[in-house]
């Protein structure tokens, strides 16, 4: 069974997803399938699929305006959020400190967090993706862990560009994950790969050893695109 994500990033509308919602029910699979979609299209009835954010503030209540605690989202049902995206990382200044907090709020809420890992393509150029990838896992996951988390594995330059590592880079950094994770008492916890991640790769990616599924942006978008990647593995 893989963990299936789709992230929707600032797209689509309520009307979309319950396009999608429609769409999804009557896929066979076993896989688990969440939508990480915008603030305003949470509390969707979403049928065979969960709901998550892309985001959450990293305090509980009070004065940060715009803001959206993780007992909001519980709220609203969401089940997921992703923490640490490469955008919200380049955009925001989101570091793996900030990313530890947020995924904290997130458990403590009975939310799992979907923490982001990846490089850089100055850091993978300069030889430190190992590195980075380590720290970022060290750094972003709370300590003590007691409830679920998931780990997505997103080369930052891979996002959206139609760029994929090859096999081989893959899976040294889900071995690397893994063992990490293992280290620091999680072991078997989920660990993704996202990145330009399309029905004609999901299931060769999803075949290397320590890849437990997929966080996928642009192709999640449509039944079309999202639904093959589902299907292409049992
Ligand atoms: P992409 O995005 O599949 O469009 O490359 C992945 C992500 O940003 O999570």
């Amino acid at each position: 069974m893989k963990f299936i994500a789709g992230n929707w990033k600032m797209n689509g509308s309520r009307a979309a997803l319950q396009t999608m919602i429609d769409a999804l029910r009557d896929v066979d699979t076993k896989n688990t399938v969440v939508l990480c979609v915008p603030y305003t299209m949470l509390g969707a009835d979403a049928g065979r699929a969960a709901l998550g954010a892309q985001d959450v503030s990293m305090h509980h209540h009070g004065a940060f305006t715009g803001e959206v605690s993780a007992e909001m989202l519980r709220d609203v049902n969401a089940k997921y959020v992703i923490v640490g995206h490469s955008e919200r990382r380049q955009y925001h200044g989101e570091t793996n400190d900030m990313v530890r907090e947020k995924a904290a709020a997130a458990i403590a809420a009975g939310i799992t967090p979907i923490i982001c890992v990846g490089e850089t393509m100055d850091e993978k150029q300069a030889g430190k993706t190992m590195a980075i990838i380590e720290s970022g896992v060290r750094e972003s996951v709370p300590e003590n862990v007691d409830a679920p988390i998931v780990i997505a594995y997103e080369p930052r330059w891979a996002i959206g560009a139609g760029l994929t590592p090859t096999a081989d880079e893959i899976a040294a950094a889900h071995t690397l994950i893994a063992d990490t994770l293992k280290s620091m008492g999680l072991a078997g916890t989920p660990v993704l790969y996202g990145a330009s991640v399309k029905g004609n790769n999901a299931a060769e990616i999803m075949s290397i050893p320590n890849v437990d599924g997929v966080l996928v942006g642009g192709a999640s978008l449509k039944p079309d695109d999202f639904i093959p990647i589902i299907t292409s593995v049992k």
